[in-house]
């Protein structure tokens, strides 16, 4: 498994580093989360941060025997700040993702035949827009000064697609099974 299109691998490699961040900025945004009393808030990121975590190795691992050292660019929000604040850090990250990123990486790997780092493209675009909506959803109690109220979180290993209070029978997104479901409950 290997990538042959070099613009495909340059978005490969790109979004494994948009991925990337984003996994180790949640991780981070979630303790600030917890310190301010919103547990489940916290709960959300580190999830989310999980989701990201499947998508970068998606990525890495369709770039198959690409070996070598490369500068990636790629998009990430900084900043830390009261978690109302990084949660509107991670609605711009996704919407980025959404709207900009992920249609025109899909787009150009159909065009090239590259039929992996389609699928890799595909899962996490569909992922991103749950994640968008959930730290809507968080940052609208966030804003009352209160915590985010949400069940279990369960995060498929393959796509990332997220899924909040019942672990789905099968991914909606990639059709795994539901013990390939990571939960992160209370
Ligand atoms: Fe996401
Ligand atoms: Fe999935």
């Amino acid at each position: 498994m290997s990538v042959n299109n070099a613009m495909t691998a340059d978005f490969l490699r790109s979004a494994y580093g948009g991925e990337s961040m984003a996994h180790m900025r949640y991780l981070i945004w979630g303790e600030v989360a917890d310190k301010e009393g919103f547990p489940n808030t916290g709960r959300l990121f580190r999830a989310i941060g999980y989701a990201e975590y499947a998508h970068a190795d998606n990525h890495f691992r369709e770039l198959g025997d690409q070996k070598g050292d490369y500068t990636v660019p790629a998009g990430a929000v900084f900043g830390v700040g009261k978690t109302v604040e990084n949660l509107q850090g991670g609605i711009d990250g996704e919407l980025h993702e959404i709207e900009q990123m992920y249609p025109v990486y899909l787009e150009t790997a159909r065009f090239q035949k590259e039929k992996g780092a389609e699928r890799a493209f595909h899962y996490a675009l569909e992922a991103e827009k749950i994640h968008a909506k959930l730290f809507k959803e968080a940052q609208e109690a966030a804003k009352q000064g209160k915590d985010y109220d949400i069940g279990g979180i369960y995060v498929c290993e393959i796509c990332g697609h997220t899924a909040t209070n019942e672990r789905p029978d099968r991914c909606p997104i990639c059709g795994a099974k539901e013990e390939l479901y990571k939960a992160f409950k209370k």
